[in-house]
């Protein structure tokens, strides 16, 4: 026998010497959720250790999450009032966008201060854009939405907007936006191959979201993987600076496809279910919990993900350090 395979994995010291996947805290985005009018951070039931912040919180935690190293981390918005125009979104008082001003000024240059730009936890109705007298996401109103979000967004501060809704062409709008406005400095992640997933279950407590019905008018459907890439090549052919693949988990294959034909960083998002998942088998003894999250998030990195959006970055960052 010549080939011994086993031989590079006899020790600890060796297995990190030749170990083709390394996570490191500046890989690592937190995404995170400020609700408006919160006097104490109120727990997300389905999402164990995770909380909707008040203004405060959200200060000490960002603080935590720079001494941790992360890279960056990603806000969410919960509005008191929600219509169905999602008018909370576009004005300077609205949560997000004072949350973003208090965390640029609480992260200094320690980390990257990302939002994400959707409609749903502005709409009463929970879609992610706005609808036509018939009922149906009105695709190009509702970019007419995102351009003036993202001009708000920028003006708050946000050091990336998160493109989340998966109208088409909605990179492209909000790049002529920010460019016809000043912010030509501003970058752009593009959710390109967002897919209508399960697993945003907990995410929907989490922003407390009204949506009946679903989204696969828009997300992309589970089963389709040549449709991946393709939202990825639009993406970057209409001014994406980062592109995403998500859920992570269950699309590895897309995020493999990704990270080959795209010319920008690939980033992936460990959604809320992926997270729930692991935390209730480890809760009831049922997996390693520190093993599984660790092996959760490298298996992320090894399919192609530059970084990785996940609610454990702050402990997982801890952990490598
Ligand atoms: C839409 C948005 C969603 C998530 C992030 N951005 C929900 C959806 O599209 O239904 C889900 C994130 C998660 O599940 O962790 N603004």
């Amino acid at each position: 026998m010549i080939e011994r395979p086993r031989r590079l994995r006899a020790t600890p010291a060796m297995r990190r010497l030749v170990a083709e996947t390394r996570l490191h805290p500046a890989d690592l985005i937190l995404p995170m959720f400020v609700r408006e009018g919160a006097t104490e951070p109120v727990p997300i039931s389905s999402m164990p250790g995770v909380v909707q912040h008040t203004l405060d919180s959200l200060r000490r935690a960002i603080a935590q999450a720079a001494d941790a190293g992360i890279g960056g981390i990603m806000l969410f918005g919960v509005p008191e009032h929600k219509d169905a125009t999602g008018s909370g979104a576009t004005d300077p008082q609205g949560i997000l966008n004072v949350a973003t001003r208090a965390a640029v000024a609480e992260a200094g240059d320690a980390l990257v201060v990302q939002t994400d730009l959707c409609l749903d936890e502005f709409t009463d109705h929970g879609h992610c854009g706005v609808l036509d007298a018939q009922g149906r996401v009105d695709n190009d109103a509702s970019l007419e939405r995102y351009r003036d979000m993202g001009v708000a967004q920028a003006e708050a501060g946000s050091q990336l907007l998160g493109l989340s809704g998966m109208m088409d062409g909605q990179v492209a709008a909000v790049r002529d936006a920010l460019d016809s406005t000043g912010h030509t400095g501003t970058p752009i992640l593009g959710y390109a191959a967002k897919y209508a997933s399960a697993f945003y279950g907990p995410f929907r407590e989490a922003v407390q979201s009204s949506l009946e019905g679903d989204r696969r008018t828009y997300q992309l459907d589970p089963a389709n993987r040549r449709e991946g890439v393709r939202e990825i090549d639009l993406d970057v052919a209409e001014g994406a600076d980062v592109v995403m693949v998500k859920p992570a988990m269950s699309y590895l294959d897309v995020l493999a496809d990704a990270a080959a034909a795209s010319p920008v960083p690939v980033w992936a998002y460990q959604v809320s279910g992926e997270y729930a998942m692991i935390e209730a088998a480890a809760a009831n003894g049922w997996i390693d919990r520190r093993r599984a999250i660790e092996e959760s998030v490298v298996g992320v990195r090894r399919a192609g993900a530059d970084a990785v959006l996940t609610y454990w970055a702050v402990e997982l960052a801890r952990w490598l350090r």
